[in-house]
C-alpha cells in the first residue's frame, strides 16, 4: 500500500471506529491519557484462557489516537496475550504504516499503553 492509502485507512478507521464502545461485563479495563493533550482511550478485554476473545475502546482525541486504537484492537482480537505483550512501537507503527513525528508518537503508542496496563493489571491479580 503507498501512504495515500494508508493516510485513507486511518482517516476511515477514525470516522467509523472498529470495536467502539464499552462491553456490559469485561475481565479487565485501563484508562490511558495523553497529558500533553488531555485526550483518553479506555480499553476493555475479554479473555478466554489466553486468548483476547473481544477488545473494545471508548475515548476521545485526534484523528491518530482513535484510528490507532481502532486498528489495534482489530488487529489483535484473538491473538494470544504473551503475543500482544511483546508489542512495541514498531508494531503499530507497522499497521498505521505512515510517518510519524516525535510528538505523534505518544497519540500512536496510547491504546497499546492502555492494552498493556489492562494484561498487566489481569496477572498483578494472579
Ligand atoms: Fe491528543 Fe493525539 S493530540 S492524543
Amino acid at each position: 500500500m503507498d501512504s495515500n492509502i494508508y493516510a485513507e485507512n486511518i482517516l476511515d478507521h477514525y470516522s467509523n471506529p472498529r470495536n467502539y464502545g464499552q462491553p456490559s461485563s469485561f475481565d479487565t479495563m485501563q484508562r490511558e491519557f495523553n497529558p500533553l493533550c488531555g485526550d483518553e482511550i479506555k480499553i476493555f478485554i475479554n479473555l478466554e484462557n489466553d486468548i483476547i476473545k473481544d477488545i473494545n475502546f471508548t475515548g476521545n482525541g485526534c484523528a491518530i489516537s482513535q484510528a490507532s486504537a481502532s486498528i489495534l484492537t482489530e488487529h489483535i482480537k484473538n491473538k494470544n496475550i504473551n503475543e500482544v505483550k511483546s508489542y512495541g512501537k514498531e508494531q503499530v507503527l507497522g499497521l498505521l504504516g505512515i510517518d510519524i513525528g516525535p510528538v505523534r508518537l505518544k497519540c500512536a503508542l496510547l491504546s497499546l499503553k492502555a492494552i498493556k496496563q489492562a494484561i498487566q493489571k489481569l496477572e498483578d491479580e494472579q
